[in-house]
């Protein structure tokens, strides 16, 4: 496993609240970060399980906690759920995120004693929101296209779903419970309470969700323009740019003024390749070592033929396993991830847009994390040079878009 977390790791990461609260943007998200940082988690969504089980066909009063058909359903639908969570956590899992309304205190001591009794940890993460129009927007952008809803026409999907969220309502109680760990966010991060937080990962949990917003702004990565040692195929370095890498620089600034609605945040490397590109951009860069290129040790300035006839047994190792293989002297992708961790906690905190100018391989490692892939499938992803990918978040995940500028 890729993390550095010393002790076994066994956490369940419950979450909490009504329906529409943003539990599943929560929980991807905190996934998709685990994930990246070399945790195995998987999450668990109650909803999907209900449609899997039961169809999609169910309306609110299905919901209501005095339909005791209904809630005998979804009590044994949650609990096959918990089942699987276990099993998939005794064959390996070191995270689960059970993604499920959890709005009554039988249910949580359930839970928590189910996890207790099997070894796991057990974090409750609640999600409040009582402004009506994040509540609309959330219902409008992430239920109407749900299989629940399919072929129902969006102003009665939107009445039947408040409908289904009063049902829950009637029943909810907030999370309280002295002795447990657990989270609340308030209104999207305005207020936080860490309640019996222990632990390493417990703490980067908090940290990570204290980042969070729901803004959404395009985040643009490139790679610099074309460098002088880029022309000779020779990998590390500091070289500047070649005439054809300044005339990408001109071109960025152009692009950036023609797509960019409001004038980004743009970060770079402190090598001369990324500055050099940023030159004619209006607004400065703030450059940051973490943004530099992996650090290929011995093998900075050879080209991979040379490496390949002078170190065979280095070349070949890297070749069998590039995401856990270390130049001598130098790093791994892997630890290039744990060197970015604080280029994404703060390209999250962003609420503007944000232009990154890097290098092949920290753009690979940014892109899984953005892009919601598993790190080893990006270490020989193409990058190409004179490219720039615009990223727009979507209500979960980002999406991708290429432009070619020479
Ligand atoms: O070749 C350009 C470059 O940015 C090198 O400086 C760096 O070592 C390399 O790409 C990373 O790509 P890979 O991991 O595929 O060797």
């Amino acid at each position: 496993m890729g993390h550095y977390t010393p002790e076994k790791v066994s956490l369940v990461v419950c979450l909490v609240g009504l329906p529409a609260r943003g539990k599943t943007f929560i929980g991807r998200k905190i996934a998709r970060y685990l994930t990246w940082l070399g945790y195995n988690t998987r999450v668990f969504n109650i909803g999907d399980y209900r449609r899997q089980r039961l169809g999609s066909h169910h309306r609110h009063d299905f919901f209501d906690p005095s339909n005791p058909e209904g809630a005998r359903a979804r009590n044994e639908v949650a609990q096959a759920a918990l089942m699987d969570l276990a099993e998939w956590m005794r064959s390996g899992g070191e995270v689960a995120i059970y993604d499920a309304t959890n709005t009554t205190r039988a249910r949580r001591h359930h839970v928590l004693e189910f996890c207790k009794a099997r070894n796991l940890e057990v974090l409750f993460i609640e999600s409040i929101c009582e402004d009506p129009t994040i509540i609309e927007a959330n219902v409008r952008e992430t239920k109407l296209s749900s299989p629940d809803y399919a072929n129902v026409e969006p102003d009665e999907a939107v009445r039947d779903f408040r409908a289904r969220i009063d049902h829950y309502a009637r029943a909810y109680e907030p999370i309280h419970e002295e002795g447990y760990s657990y989270i609340k966010l308030i209104d999207v991060g305005r207020i936080l309470v860490a309640h019996l937080i222990d632990g390493y990962l417990p703490g980067r949990i908090v940290f990570f969700l204290m980042n969070l917003h729901i803004v959404r702004r395009p985040i643009w990565l490139t790679r610099h323009g074309e460098s002088k040692l880029n022309t000779e195929g020779r990998i590390g370095g500091d070289a500047g740019l070649s005439p054809l890498g300044d005339q990408y620089a001109q071109k960025l600034s152009e692009f950036m003024r023609e797509h960019a609605i409001r004038p980004p945040r743009v970060w770079c490397s402190t090598l001369q390749r990324t500055l050099q590109t940023c030159r004619y951009l209006p607004m400065p860069p703030v450059q940051w070592s973490a943004l530099n290129e992996i650090d290929a040790g011995v093998c900075d300035g050879m080209t991979y033929d040379e490496i390949q006839a002078q170190m065979p047994d280095e070349f070949s190792a890297r070749q069998t396993d590039k995401l856990h293989y270390r130049y001598p002297r130098g790093e791994s992708y892997e630890d290039v991830i744990v060197r970015l961790e604080p280029v994404i906690i703060e390209a999250e905190r962003q609420r503007e847009p944000v232009l990154i100018v890097a290098h092949q391989a920290v753009l690979r490692a940014l892109y899984a994390y953005f892009m919601d892939k598993d790190p080893d499938s990006c270490v020989r992803m193409e990058i190409p040079l004179h490219t720039v990918l615009e990223l727009t978040p979507g209500p979960y995940a980002f999406e991708e878009k290429r432009y070619h500028l020479m």
